[in-house]
């Protein structure tokens, strides 16, 4: 974990995620998956907040410069933000479509690149919000009820 910050408010944690090393993809999700654990939040939200912090960090990781999560746990409420430093997204709506992709051959590889990230996002949050200046960033927000 990068920083902590606990208050009356909930818990703050915050995870830089690196880009294009696919040796640790995976690492940040699992370590807040553990959190949750700890915290005793119920299981079938935490495997949902799972899928798709793993498939944001994945999406950070091959598709981006770099950036972080940081997951805000309040009484009722789990808030997840997922920001890097571009490319960006031309066509967020494009983007969002399941099967689109353009991920790189190496990617494809390891077997991302199905063009359902995005998606599993959407379906597994319960408010989901993408927004992308293309060049500079690409930021995702999603809330889960507790
Ligand atoms: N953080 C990002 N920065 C830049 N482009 C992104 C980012 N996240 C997604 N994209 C673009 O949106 C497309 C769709 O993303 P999505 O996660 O749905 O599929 P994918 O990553 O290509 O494949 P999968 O997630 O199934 O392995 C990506 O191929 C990429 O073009
Ligand atoms: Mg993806």
């Amino acid at each position: 974990m990068n920083s902590f910050i606990t208050n009356n408010e909930g818990i703050v944690l915050k995870y830089i995620v690196g880009t294009d090393d696919f040796s640790i993809v995976g690492e940040v999700s699992s370590k807040i998956k553990k959190v949750l654990k700890q915290l005793n939040i119920d299981n079938k939200l935490i495997r949902r907040v799972a899928i798709a912090t793993y498939e944001a960090e994945v999406n950070v990781a091959i598709h981006s410069l770099g950036g972080y999560i940081e997951v805000e746990i309040i009484k009722n409420e789990i808030k997840i933000k997922i920001r890097d430093n571009g490319p960006g997204i031309k066509d967020t709506n494009l983007a969002m479509e399941k099967g689109y992709s353009t991920a790189s051959t190496k990617a494809r590889e390891l077997g991302f690149g199905a063009g359902m990230g995005l998606p599993n996002m959407k379906r597994c949050s319960d408010e989901f919000k993408i927004e992308s200046k293309f060049g500079e960033y690409t930021e995702l927000n999603m809330k889960f009820v507790v």
